[in-house]
């Protein structure tokens, strides 16, 4: 039975990676919507793959949420590897710290003896703020990090969701869905054919550095993202690695 289930799962991640042509996709039972279980389980398993893609002196970047915020917890505490640098992706989205990338940054570089550097700042800017930062020297530094990171790891959302999220006003929030935006992930949204419709005016990783990236990691289940996976991933680096749930993957396969 049990044997029948995996053969099963196998089949399911192999048919989603070609679909969503990325190198892997790697399915937990459950759904993240209903089940704490099965959050514990999609956090478990995204922690055992970056550990078994660490080595030392890597730079990793982190963006925040919910689902990567609750990764670090699933890491092993150890001393084994050499200065690695944990960074964050952007700067802060909504209010909670508890879910922004700065933190979630901090609480990998605790659990795996590396360091930190954060981005203090809102996630989305005026123009004038952004043309200002951007001259900053420790900016400018970020920006550089960004260009040799080796290790991504980050959530995708529904665009409406993270839209309020970011208390973006309700006019914007139209704006966004007429133009049809369905996913958002580092600040950009996305159309179901995965063409960024809008981003936020943001300091952070930009979408062409994510194609040097040696590894990307994205981690997002439960059946209310797969509309949004399936956007996200009609233009994601090929080389993504995608943790999920049963909930997302068979809601997927529905759609596809
Ligand atoms: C974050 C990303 O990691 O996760 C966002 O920066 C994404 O772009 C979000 O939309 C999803 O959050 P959650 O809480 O659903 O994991």
């Amino acid at each position: 039975e049990v044997v029948r289930e995996w053969s099963g799962r196998l089949q399911l991640e192999q048919t989603l990676s070609q679909h969503l042509h990325i190198k892997e996709v790697i399915i937990v039972p459950g759904d993240v919507d209903t089940n704490t279980n099965a959050a514990m389980l999609l956090s478990q398993e995204a922690a055992k793959y970056l550990e078994s893609i660490l080595s030392d002196e890597k730079i990793i970047a982190v963006t925040g949420g919910s689902t990567i915020a609750s990764i670090s917890n699933f890491v092993q505490a150890t001393t084994k590897w050499k200065q690695l640098l944990f960074i964050a992706a952007r700067g802060g989205v909504g209010k909670d710290v508890a879910l922004q990338a700065n933190t979630i940054a901090s609480l990998f570089s605790n659990k795996m003896n590396g360091s930190y550097r954060t981005l203090y700042m809102p996630d989305s800017l005026s123009e004038e703020a952004y043309n200002t930062m951007m001259k900053e020297p420790f900016i400018q530094e970020m920006m550089d990090l960004y260009e040799r990171t080796n290790i991504i790891i980050h959530g995708i959302g529904d665009a409406v969701e993270m839209a309020r999220r970011r208390y973006t006003d309700e006019n914007e929030i139209d704006r966004l869905k007429e133009a049809g935006s369905v996913s958002e992930a580092f600040g950009y949204y996305f159309n179901e054919q995965g063409e960024a419709v809008h981003r936020i005016r943001t300091i952070g990783i930009q979408l062409k550095q994510l194609t040097h990236i040696e590894h990307l990691l994205a981690v997002a289940g439960g059946a209310k993202k797969a509309k949004a996976l399936l956007s996200y991933f009609k233009q994601a680096p090929e080389q993504t690695v995608l943790v999920t749930d049963e909930g997302a993957a068979n809601e997927m396969i529905k759609i596809i």
